[in-house]
């Protein structure tokens, strides 16, 4: 069903206190009729702890920031969704700009992944979004399509129920610069048509669509009010409890 979520991407950031530090004030700071869902999204290696803290919450769970493509064996380092899900996380994200450019991953390998995150129950938040020189010469249409389909559009109905599309312009990430409300309004709205060319109207209304790039309290209520923006995904503002927390009061 289509909710609004705010989601924390901590990236490569906070060491274990800090991390519990951090959720401790968001769980203190936030309102007991609070009625969105958040997600905190912290490294691997503080996901069990973390999903601990949250067991009982109301609407608070954790994703992982990824997970391999493979189900298990000889991939030193790497972390199965079946790891993650004993962990007892919610959710994974899939296809973030930063894996995708630093670590080349393509829309078939997520593809892949997803099909992974789905044989251990784990939903996906599946990450989409153009380069500024994609946006400047009027190719982030097709690019973003693109993504979607390779990687997601192959699922079933069902199985797409549980993807939350996360809209991420790599020009807006952590630059400082948000995409406009009317700019990440029309590629939400292009995202759900998208969705609805390929499931239906039901499906695609009931889809949860999520901005992310520089969004912050100061910029996030007026993205939340358009029509097709159903939250955030929240780099750098998520590391601050008060920043975070009010990011979550937006709708
Ligand atoms: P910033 O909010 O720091 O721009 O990061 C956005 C992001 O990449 C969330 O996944």
């Amino acid at each position: 069903m289509r909710k609004n979520i705010v989601a924390g991407n901590w990236k490569m950031n906070l060491n274990r206190q800090e991390a519990v530090a951090l959720v401790d004030q968001v769980l203190t700071q936030l309102p007991a009729e609070n009625i969105t869902e958040i997600l905190f999204v912290p490294s691997f290696v503080h996901l069990h702890k973390i999903a601990k803290m949250c067991t009982d919450i109301t609407n608070v769970f954790t994703a992982s920031q990824d997970c391999s493509s493979h189900e298990s064996g000889a991939f030193t380092s790497e972390v199965s969704a079946n790891m993650i899900a004993s962990c007892n996380a919610k959710y994974v994200v899939l296809g973030h700009s930063e894996r995708r450019s630093n670590f080349k991953e393509s829309n078939q390998v997520l593809k892949i992944k997803v099909e992974q995150a789905f044989a251990n129950n784990l939903a996906v938040i599946f990450c989409c979004g153009e380069t500024l020189d994609q946006r400047e010469s009027g190719a982030h249409f097709d690019w973003i399509k693109l993504q979607l389909t390779e990687s997601i559009f192959h699922l079933s109905a069902a199985d797409f129920s549980d993807i939350v599309v996360a809209y991420e312009p790599i020009w807006a990430i952590g630059t400082g610069i948000t995409a406009s409300s009317e700019q990440a309004q029309e590629i939400h709205a292009f995202i759900r048509d998208l969705i609805a060319q390929r499931y239906g109207n039901y499906v695609a209304k009931n889809t949860s669509i999520l901005y992310g790039g520089s969004c912050k309290p100061i910029n996030a209520q007026e993205l939340f009010s358009q029509q097709d923006i159903d939250g955030g995904l929240i780099g750098g503002a998520s590391l601050n409890a008060t920043d975070f927390v009010a990011i979550t009061q937006l709708f």
